[in-house]
């Protein structure tokens, strides 16, 4: 019996074998000289964890509750735009597999699939990740289908004023393919997504044109009267705007830098996590992206104050060599290892990690 991959990277190496270069740099890349990007795995290398032993362990649990919901594991998928960049079935197969693992689907505004078909799929919690159009009625009749497809929470991304530097997609004339589309946006809306200008990737040339940069804490009001759903900001390093967020009536956050993609040099969202998790109300879930690779990194993560976290590129990895089935791989190999995690450490489930499971990563010189 050959053995499959035994850790996501494994998955990402057959994922990097199969995928056109292009389509590699796109996912893969990040902003500038990549620090931040680089910065977000590194981050977890500086911590080591602090066995308890003799401890009942045999019957360690990886649950966890969020937003009313409960999850088999404390992950979600982050957002994402275009799943069918690396496979025709895109982010219904990604639902599929979510939901088999008990994880979190947290759909982009750019999917590559409807709201419905992707609803559809579902088993599992579904969110929807918004960024602020300059067409607000664009946003709020997405907002409105998303109520109708069953969509539980609304997550806006907060740090893509504009769209970074991604030295990659412009030396690729990175442009998205004609025949995958944002296929829940209007078309004469997406157009620039699909042409590379001089100087731009299309992906940054469509940013441009319809994000808003004008937004404010002051327009949030705006979103919150036109839905119930809870509202989650994805994008914040600091703790003032940690503070700002709870202020406006935000009901969890997302430590991120977008996987590296934005603002090059940014905090590594480790390095923020402990200060944003202490700026907000105990009771206001602080979930964290960006490097997140292992079981073990979901606890370091945990113990430093975040409920859950999101997974990026390992589901697109995934997605690319085995559909839902490779999506589902990923999941339940991220669980084993959380779970293996927590067994090891003589903390049965996710509650049980707290700063006292971590040190320093010693370095002697
Ligand atoms: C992203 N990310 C992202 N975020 C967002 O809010 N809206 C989006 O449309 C996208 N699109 C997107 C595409 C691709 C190809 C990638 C890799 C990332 C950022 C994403 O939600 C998340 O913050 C990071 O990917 C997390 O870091 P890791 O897990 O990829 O290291």
């Amino acid at each position: 019996m050959p053995v499959g991959p035994l850790t996501l990277a494994g998955i990402e190496r057959a994922a990097r074998a199969q995928l056109p270069p292009e389509i590699w740099d796109f996912i893969e890349g990040g902003s500038g000289a990549e620090r931040t990007l680089a910065g977000n795995r590194e981050m977890f290398g500086h911590y080591a964890l602090r066995p308890r032993t003799l401890v009942d362990v045999s019957a360690c649990a990886t649950g966890t509750a969020l937003l009313g919901a409960e999850l088999g594991l404390p992950v979600g998928i982050a957002p994402m735009a275009y799943h069918r960049l690396v496979h025709p079935d895109g982010e219904t197969a990604t639902a599929r597999a979510a939901g088999r693992a008990g994880a979190l689907l947290v759909a982009g505004i750019f999917a590559s699939r409807t709201l419905e078909a992707i609803a559809a799929e579902a088993t599992g919690p579904l969110w929807l990740q918004l960024y602020w159009l300059r067409r607000r009625d664009a946003l709020a009749a997405l907002v409105e289908r998303a109520e109708a497809a069953g969509f539980a929470a609304l997550m806006l991304t907060v740090d893509a004023p504009r769209i970074g530097h991604r030295l990659r997609d412009l030396r690729n004339g990175f442009a998205v393919p004609p025949e995958i589309r944002a296929v829940n946006l209007d078309p004469a809306l997406m157009a620039a997504s699909h042409r590379a200008g001089a100087g731009s990737s299309g992906i940054a040339g469509h940013a441009l044109e319809q994000f808003d940069p004008s937004l404010t804490w002051a327009d949030l009001a705006w979103l919150r009267e036109r839905t119930a759903l809870p509202l989650v900001l994805k994008g914040i390093l600091t703790a003032e705007d940690a503070r700002l967020a709870a202020e406006h009536g935000a009901d969890a956050v997302v430590v991120s830098n977008h996987g590296g993609r934005q603002l090059d040099g940014a905090l590594p969202a480790l390095a923020a996590l402990p200060e944003v998790a202490a700026a907000v109300p105990p009771d206001l879930p602080v979930l964290l992206d960006g490097g997140v690779r292992t079981g073990a990194d979901i606890a370091v993560a945990l113990a430093l104050g975040a409920r859950a976290v999101l997974v990026g590129r390992p589901v697109l990895w995934g997605l690319a060599t085995g559909g839902a089935d490779g999506v589902a791989d990923v999941l339940a190999l991220l669980r084993a290892e959380l779970e293996h995690t927590l067994a090891l450490l003589g903390r049965p489930t996710p509650a049980d990690l707290d700063r006292t499971v971590l040190a320093p990563w010693p370095v002697h010189r």
